[in-house]
């Protein structure tokens, strides 16, 4: 490869990485595979090493994944905001290196042999847990503090929610040192997995993706208690030998467990590549009978002075490696397959399958990526395709059967003009997806750029994708900008509207011009421009008129920004059309500027435990985030510490009915906004009492099992187009 295509590629590369390292640790919400994740992250580590004149120390493969969402050395108020305190790793907590090659294990396994040799050593194989990690600390044989992993460096402080889990001993017994760490995993079971998504679906709350999400998502939460009922359970597999005075990791892990610490049983020493091969095949299939959720095999050097003489990359033990498990996979027919047109136009082949069970879920959907991709499986109508779990929801074809293929079965014909307005499709060289060029005309982009500006994570306004229909097909909206123009009259006019529901889309509306500049900038659906980079995009420039003005060079200047994202922003402000749709914006009263302040922050909170249910004029997310900003905390259950129960529409009768028993006042959302101050705008008259059945809001909506939206989600589409699978 040439210089200057390496250097576009590792850039790519290491903004996809970043981005999604994000959506896997901070948001448990990973859309890409982790097979996909490895590869890619294998692939920039070969560029690096060819092309070492592109080091960078912030480089993904230098750096752990981070599950803090502050910045590392965050002032007090995101702290308080985000409810835990950060401190430091005593020593840092780093990651492993992995490979889903045994040819690469007998390659550690050599290599081991090879700087060890005439040195007597073994090889400790262990489980890989899929869970989250977790630094404990025992003083005096007392638990003394756990700390998430965090960037590795520091982490968050969850002692208190970790007393909270049962497998973790407070005190321990026997010759216990005075001090020590020891680390591990906190995972979440199969069984209470299921039952927690079970209760979320009927309170209409999003389902975690897996349990290895639900894990870490339930160790944040605010409420100890609430993580009690959660289930979680521990196992502990490294004790930094630094801590401990021991000749070897298993001894280390023995005394742990006399002390009354929970280590994992299947631990095994091995001696050679024979009996490491014995151990991994045995658990490929053993794992599949186990409790919980485990991805692969980790083989340590077991002698704690060979450890040493191995040392540490930037980010892993030279002294361990893991061979991780290749996701099941499931074979099925492949029915027909339609194109979906996303909101920038790339058009995505999607297949439908007669449905079968893949990990737990059935499956009726998945993705094909591209026309690439179409063609180098070679598919048909009618195969037998196999299935995997792509970005953990979203599923793809791996592969065909050709066993089975029918005699006559013809190969699919990529269509050349856009299914949906008829314009021919054309492809750039360097892209794998063919695009609708007809960014102004087609009503699937139109459609789509408007559910990514009302998504969830954008502004957050009470608007799915039958109601964007709607709108469009009224000629109501056309560009975010007309959704602030709609009036009362006119929702009115629209088939299923009543007062209640056009007050709660109006109050949604008027809600989102208190989004912070960093989620408008998201919003705006620039290319590329993922949450994390209009986060750092945002507080670089601060307003959008300095960043509207900003030079090539400038735009490389903010961390995680390539050349790619800085030509798709030039590109962006380059045209008329969209300085326009943002003067509409900044007229209509959108925040755009002073990123990282959030103008509704106040103590009116400080010290009270708040409960949610129901709906509101906003997400349930950004309710919770109100709470917090406003110095309260947001609980999940109602107990006796409840300061009240905030309910919207439809709230749960088991809430209801603790608080009457507990005497727990129950305050409506106009109460609410009444105790913040004037900052906060009390929105538009507020729908109270319940109703049989409400329009379905995409900003409310869990993902979608097991088919793709409809119009692509934005940050999605993103990645799919950056990663040209
Ligand atoms: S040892 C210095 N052992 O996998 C190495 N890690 O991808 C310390 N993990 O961060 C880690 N099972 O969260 C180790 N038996 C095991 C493990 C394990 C799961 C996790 C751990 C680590 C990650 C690396």
């Amino acid at each position: 490869m040439e210089e200057q295509a390496a250097k576009i590629r590792i850039d790519e590369l290491r903004e996809i990485l970043r981005e999604n390292s994000r959506r896997y640790y901070v948001d448990n919400a990973p859309t890409m595979s982790d097979y996909e994740f490895d590869q890619l992250m294998h692939e920039l580590e070969r560029l690096e090493a060819e092309f070492p004149q592109f080091d960078s120390p912030d480089s993904p493969t230098r750096r752990v994944g981070s599950d803090l969402d502050a910045p590392v050395g965050a002032n007090a108020e995101s702290q308080a905001r985000q409810g835990f305190v950060q401190r430091p790793h005593r020593y840092p907590m780093l990651s492993l290196g992995n490979t889903y090659s045994i040819a690469e294990i007998e390659e550690f396994v050599a290599r081991a042999e090879k700087t060890l040799e005439n040195v007597r050593f073994s090889y400790s194989c262990e489980l890989k847990f899929d869970g989250t990690a977790i630094c404990l600390t025992y003083r005096k044989g007392k638990l003394a503090q756990a700390l998430t992993r965090g960037d590795g460096v520091q982490g968050d402080d969850v002692t208190e929610n970790v007393r909270r889990i049962d497998s973790i001993p407070q005190q321990l017994h026997g010759d216990y040192p005075e001090e020590f760490e020891i680390r591990g995993e906190i995972l979440m079971p199969y069984a209470a997995f299921d039952a927690l998504n079970r209760e979320r679906e009927a309170q209409e709350e999003a389902p975690f993706a897996n349990p290895r999400n639900a894990a870490s998502g339930s160790l944040k939460l605010i409420n100890p208690e609430e993580v009690e009922r959660r289930g979680l359970i521990c196992t502990l597999y490294h004790v930094p030998a630094e801590s401990v005075d021991f000749a070897s990791h298993s001894e280390a892990l023995d005394a742990a467990a006399r002390w009354g610490l929970p280590v994992s049983p299947e631990r095994r020493l091995c001696h050679d590549i024979t009996e490491i091969k014995a151990y991994i095949d045995h658990w490929d299939q053993a794992r599949k009978f186990l409790p919980y959720a485990t991805d692969g095999i980790v083989i340590k050097i077991n002698e704690l002075a060979c450890q040493r003489a191995l040392g540490y990359t930037a980010k892993s033990p030279r002294w361990a490696v893991a061979y991780k498990f290749k996701a099941e996979q499931a074979c099925t027919e492949l029915l027909s397959i339609d194109y979906q047109v996303g909101r920038t136009g790339a058009v995505t082949p999607v297949a439908n399958l007669a449905p079968v069970q893949l990990s737990g879920t059935l499956v009726k959907r998945a993705t094909l990526n591209n026309a690439d991709q179409m063609a180098l499986l070679d598919i048909r109508t009618g195969d037998w395709v196999y299935v995997e779990k792509g970005g953990e929801i979203i599923p793809k074809i791996t592969g065909i059967d050709p066993a089975h293929r029918a005699k006559d079965a013809q190969p699919p014909v990529f269509p050349s003009v856009c299914p949906d307005c008829g314009t021919p499709l054309v492809k750039a060289e360097d892209e794998a997806k063919w695009f609708c060029p007809n960014q102004d005309g087609c009503p699937m982009q139109i459609k789509g750029r408007l559910l990514h500006f009302v998504s969830r994570k954008a502004m957050g306004i009470l608007a799915g994708d039958m109601t964007i229909d709607q709108f469009y097909a009224a000629g109501l909206a056309r560009t975010p900008a007309d959704l602030y123009d709609i009036t009362k009259y006119q929702l009115l006019s629209l088939e299923g509207w009543q007062d209640r529901s056009a007050d709660r889309f109006l109050a949604s509306l008027e809600a989102s011009k208190q989004v912070p500049f960093e989620r408008v900038l998201f919003a705006l659906g620039i290319r590329f421009v993922g949450e994390t980079t209009a986060k750092g995009i945002a507080r670089h420039f601060g307003d959008i008129d300095t960043l509207a003005a900003a030079t090539q060079e400038q735009l490389l200047e903010v961390d995680d920004v390539g050349e790619v994202i800085a030509r798709s922003i030039t590109d962006y402000f380059a045209k008329p059309e969209h300085r326009e749709q943002i003067e509409r914006l900044r007229a209509a009263g959108l925040r755009f500027d002073g990123a990282g302040q959030d103008a509704a922050v106040s103590d009116a909170l400080a010290g009270k435990t708040v409960v949610i249910s129901g709906n509101f004029s906003i997400s349930r997310e950004r309710m919770k985030e109100l709470i917090v900003a406003h110095g309260g905390k947001a609980g999940s259950s109602v107990s006796g510490s409840t300061a009240f129960l905030l309910a919207g529409t439809k709230p749960g009768p088991e809430k209801l009915k603790k608080c009457e028993k507990l005497g727990i006042p129950v305050i409506s959302e106009e109460e609410f906004r009444a105790m913040l101050p004037k900052a906060v705008p009390a929105s538009a008259s507020l729908p109270s009492g319940g109703k049989k059945s409400r329009p379905r809001f995409a900003a409310e909506m869990p993902p979608e099992g097991n088919t793709l939206p409809a119009g692509e989600s934005s940050s999605k589409e993103t990645i799919e187009e950056l990663t040209l699978f």
